[in-house]
């Protein structure tokens, strides 16, 4: 086996994004691309050599492809091992930790997240680093900036590495072990929860649904809530990994998720309904007749970690990316720890973490996660609601409402407009950017007064860096919040997301339907940034 030096041309579109370089499958087939990427990762960091790489993806079209190339540049570079999950296999959380847990220099995560998969669906590549966590921006930065400028590659010229059987294998002069994707991740969540109790919660007659969308949750859900925990087979549902998702949109919402949410909402339906995405970090929750939004979600997670064992001593402190709502800000200030707003994408907890200033994570985007791992973690998420309930004894509905009544309610919604033409996304967010200084003061619909108006710059208290133009938030003296950012993930035209905010005391009124309650907001949103106006939609692509 040769290593052998490839001589390559640049592309100019590989900067990472949101969560690592994320583009259709043809963008990725073209020649050297993949090649291309992953060299100026391994160029843009220092002392691997012999050192173990994780890779493992979520089973979409083009992991196996991908993968292979990726083990051959990794032979060539110098790595002394890496570790690969059987099949190619590995959850974005399950890296996370086999990096964490086998001290890894870091991982490669194959995965487009919840976005389509197939030949014209998408495809991603991104770098973890030894924490276990996204590459913070400054390597992502790197990376990209030797993107454009690369000009050859080294690879090892070997035939396919078999993926499929455990154990360990010479390639070259590197070691390729090939193992149980589930095994180690199962162990961890034995750590933090006690299985004793939600055993004995589905012994009672608990019934729940977990529909794993024909991704990568499936054979983790399969064994941990069915072999594990004594769930009756067939509470899994979709949990066959497919490379297309069955032709499906993995992403866990109330869209792709509709007919979970109208069983669950049935009065015969099961207790507790929740799902994962493509890559198995999002989480959705539904209980008996109530969704628990994420942001809810959140709050509601770090005020009752204390009752899972992993947790028992208390939360260090709660971080949420900027445009979740502020329930869980409420949850800190009463257990008096930490609160953090950060940008968009988890990669910008892991400083907290590492630093053991927080201990819950959470975005409205369907993430939460904790210390546990660098990412956020669906099927840790579904295990933490299964023990506060084990624990509780009481209704997803009748916890939420609790949780309300002594914290207040945050209504919230996003509305996302899809695929917008990039220049009237980019010319309408810098428009209301130039007026920003303008608005506070202003008053809408009678009383609701502007009191901020900013573009989010973050200055992270770890490292004391900065990152600018997070978002933009328009902040009124009720708490209300308008946010309107451009997503990061996207991977046609641009994708605008308005978020959209308002509190209600612990007195006032629970009950409205959450449309209906944004609804001023909704309308000084339009009023103020135009949006369907410019893009001619007559309203958001999708409502989450
Ligand atoms: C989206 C979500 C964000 C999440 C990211 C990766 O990014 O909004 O919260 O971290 O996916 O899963 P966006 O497309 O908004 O940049
Ligand atoms: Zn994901």
């Amino acid at each position: 086996m040769t290593i052998l030096t490839v001589k390559t041309t640049p592309y100019n579109d590989q900067k990472p994004g949101t969560s690592g370089l994320r583009k259709r499958v043809p963008v990725f087939q073209q020649p050297n691309y993949v090649e291309n990427f992953i060299q100026s990762i391994f160029d843009s960091l220092e002392g691997f050599s012999g050192q173990i790489l994780v890779i493992g993806g979520d089973g979409r079209f083009y992991n196996d492809v991908a993968i292979q190339k990726a083990i051959r540049i990794a032979a060539a570079n110098g790595f002394g091992k890496v570790m690969v999950g059987q099949g190619g296999l590995l959850s974005t959380p399950a890296a996370s930790n086999i990096i964490r847990h086998y001290k890894a220099f870091g991982g490669l995560v194959l995965s487009a997240s919840h976005n389509p998969g197939g030949p014209e669906g998408d495809f991603g590549i991104k770098y973890n680093a030894g924490n276990g966590g996204p590459a913070p921006e400054k390597i992502t930065d790197a990376v990209f900036a030797r993107s454009t400028v690369i000009d050859s590659y080294k690879i090892l010229d070997t035939p396919d590495i078999d993926l499929h059987a455990i154990g360990t294998q010479q390639v070259g002069d590197m070691v390729v072990e090939v193992i149980d994707p589930v095994a180690d991740y199962a162990a961890l969540m034995r750590t933090l929860f006690d299985f004793d109790a939600i055993k004995a919660l589905f012994a009672s007659g608990f019934r729940m649904t977990f529909d794993a969308m024909h991704a990568i949750t499936g054979p983790y859900a399969h064994t941990i809530l069915e072999d594990l925990l004594g769930a009756p087979k067939g509470t899994v549902v979709n949990g066959t990994p497919s490379p297309t998702f069955n032709n499906g949109h993995p992403d866990p919402n109330l869209v792709y998720c509709k007919e979970m949410h109208d069983l669950l909402m049935t009065p015969d339906g099961p207790d507790f309904g929740a799902a994962s995405d493509g890559d198995g970090d999002r989480n959705l929750i539904i209980g008996k007749n109530r969704f628990v939004t994420p942001s809810d979600s959140l709050a509601l997670l770090a005020a009752n970690a204390h009752l899972a064992p992993g947790y028992k001593g208390g939360i260090a402190g709660i971080a949420r990316s900027m445009p979740t709502s502020a329930a869980a800000d409420r949850v800190a200030e009463k257990l008096g720890v930490e609160m953090h707003e950060t940008p968009t994408g988890w990669k910008f907890f892991g400083n907290l973490l590492d630093a053991g200033r927080v201990t819950i994570c959470g975005e409205e985007s369907a993430g939460t996660g904790s210390d546990h791992v660098r990412e956020k973690d669906g099927l840790w998420a579904v295990l933490l609601w299964l023990n506060i309930l084990a624990v509780r004894q009481q209704s997803v509905d009748a916890i939420v409402r609790e949780h309300w009544r002594s914290y207040g309610r945050n209504y919230y919604t996003r509305h996302d407009y899809e695929e917008v033409d990039v220049a009237i996304a980019n010319e309408l967010v810098d428009e209301l950017r130039a007026r920003l200084p303008s608005l506070p003061g202003r008053i809408f619909a009678d009383d609701l007064q502007i009191a901020y108006a900013d573009d989010f710059t973050y200055h992270d208290p770890v490292d004391g860096s900065t990152s600018a133009r997070q978002g933009i938030r328009i902040g009124f003296t009720d708490g209300s919040r308008i946010v309107l950012r451009l997503s990061g993930t996207g991977t046609v035209g641009a994708t605008l997301r308005v978020y959209l905010e308002r509190y209600e005391a612990p007195d006032g009124r629970h009950d409205l339907e959450t449309q209906l309650a944004l609804e001023p907001l909704i309308g000084i949103a339009e009023d103020l940034c135009k949006i369907r106006e410019r893009t001619g939609r007559t309203g958001p692509s999708v409502i989450t």
